[in-house]
């Protein structure tokens, strides 16, 4: 631990199945009577749409919809929203679905109180005010965006992906309900799973982990690797369910502590340049990375190994760190994640360009274990490339 601790966050969370009966209640209580309600089209065209409406109208409340969040979102989504919510005097914004989703609807509480576009606060701390308060209801477990301070946009004209970091992003309140997760495909189960652990393990070994991050990823990396497979093939199943959503929970609050790190970043070119969803790119991409990071930190591998049950007895510690990337490989595999670059069509001439737009990321760059370069990247690039 090299600097200060702060510790900030969501102010609220109300964790178990039923728990969205409760959101009509968590509206008044932060004194709002009319509400705006984000979400992308497919979410929109199920029951958990017309529950959530039927929730909000029963207490008395007005509910406006904004069903237009697309993956990988473009920042001009929330300016959309904003405009719609500052039209209908929306009091708060509810964000129901995946990271997209949310990051999307954070963004609207922002800019319905802060002048300008979204694009325009795209950095670190460059929100002046607070905006409308916030009530995050994930139904994936992945993102951990219902306890972070970050919206992720992605600019297609130029062809990156960045984030609005600011304080005033974290949502008032998180509604962490398995039951809303219970519908989710295998597919979508994994992939979403499985950035969830990336963001357990990169929190836990950032350089910037200390105190009360360390303890809540190596939770989160335990309930993850124990459940998503579970979770994946038997997905009705609720005990798995609630351990995935407490796991990407923990993970979420270990990021938004201690950051993540250069998976993340090496993430990001493929979202920005091939449209790779970010859980993919994450899955994709974490054995590779955490093969070159163990001898940056090998206590921490260590402590990792044992959280992800590898047999460790009679191994040296460097042994048993390295055990970390393999243990997340077959998890990987086992939940049908496509382990190689050229099975997603990225073309390897296009691997310099890639490595050269990783090292822009530069935060999560800063924070690996193990120092990154470029001619670095491109290697775990190259190797990552046939798998
Ligand atoms: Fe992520």
């Amino acid at each position: 631990m090299n600097s200060l601790v702060t510790i900030e966050g969501v102010k609220k969370t109300i964790f178990g199945s039923g728990a969205v009966n409760q959101i009509g209640m968590e509206c008044k209580s932060l004194g709002a009577s009319r509400v705006l309600i984000v979400m992308d089209r497919t979410l929109a065209q199920t029951d958990i749409c017309s529950r959530i409406q039927e929730l909000i109208s029963k207490s008395r409340l007005k509910a406006f919809l904004y069903p237009e969040v697309t993956p990988e979102p473009d920042p001009m989504l929330a300016d959309l929203g904003a405009e719609l919510s500052k039209k209908e005097k929306a009091q708060c914004v509810i964000g129901v679905g995946g990271g997209s989703t949310m990051d999307v609807a954070k963004a609207i509480g922002v800019l319905a109180k802060n002048d300008g576009k979204a694009v325009d606060y795209i950095g670190l701390n460059k929100v002046k005010k607070a905006g409308l308060p916030a009530i995050m209801v994930p139904t994936t477990a992945g993102t951990g965006s219902e306890t972070t301070f970050t919206s992720v946009f992605t600019m297609r004209e130029t062809k990156t992906k960045g984030g609005i970091n600011s304080p005033f992003l974290y949502p008032h309140t998180a509604i962490l309900d398995p039951e809303l997760t219970l519908e989710l495909p295998p597919y979508v189960t994994a992939y979403t799973g499985m950035d969830a652990l990336t963001h357990a393990i990169e929190s836990f070994t950032s350089v910037r982990a200390h105190f009360m991050s360390e303890p809540i990823s190596l939770k989160a990396v335990e309930l993850i690797s124990e459940n998503l497979r579970g979770a994946v093939f038997q997905g009705n199943n609720i005990a798995f369910r609630e351990k995935m959503i407490m796991g990407s929970y923990l993970a979420g609050l270990g990021l938004a502590m201690s950051g993540v790190s250069a998976v993340h970043a090496l993430a990001y070119p493929l979202g920005a340049l091939f449209d790779i969803p970010h859980g993919i790119a994450n899955a994709l991409l974490l054995p590779y990375v955490l093969e070159y990071n163990y001898p940056g930190d090998i206590n921490k591998f260590c402590q990792l190994a044992i959280a992800m049950d590898q047999e460790i007895e009679g191994l040296s510690s460097r042994e048993a760190a390295s055990l970390v990337a393999e243990a997340v490989y077959d998890l990987a595999m086992d939940i049908g994640i496509p382990l190689s670059l050229k099975a997603l069509n990225i073309p390897e001439e296009s691997i310099t360009e890639m490595a050269q737009g990783a090292m822009k990321v530069e935060v999560p760059i800063k924070n690996n274990p193990r120092p990154m370069t470029v001619d670095v990247v491109e290697e775990i690039y190259r190797h990552a490339f046939e798998g």
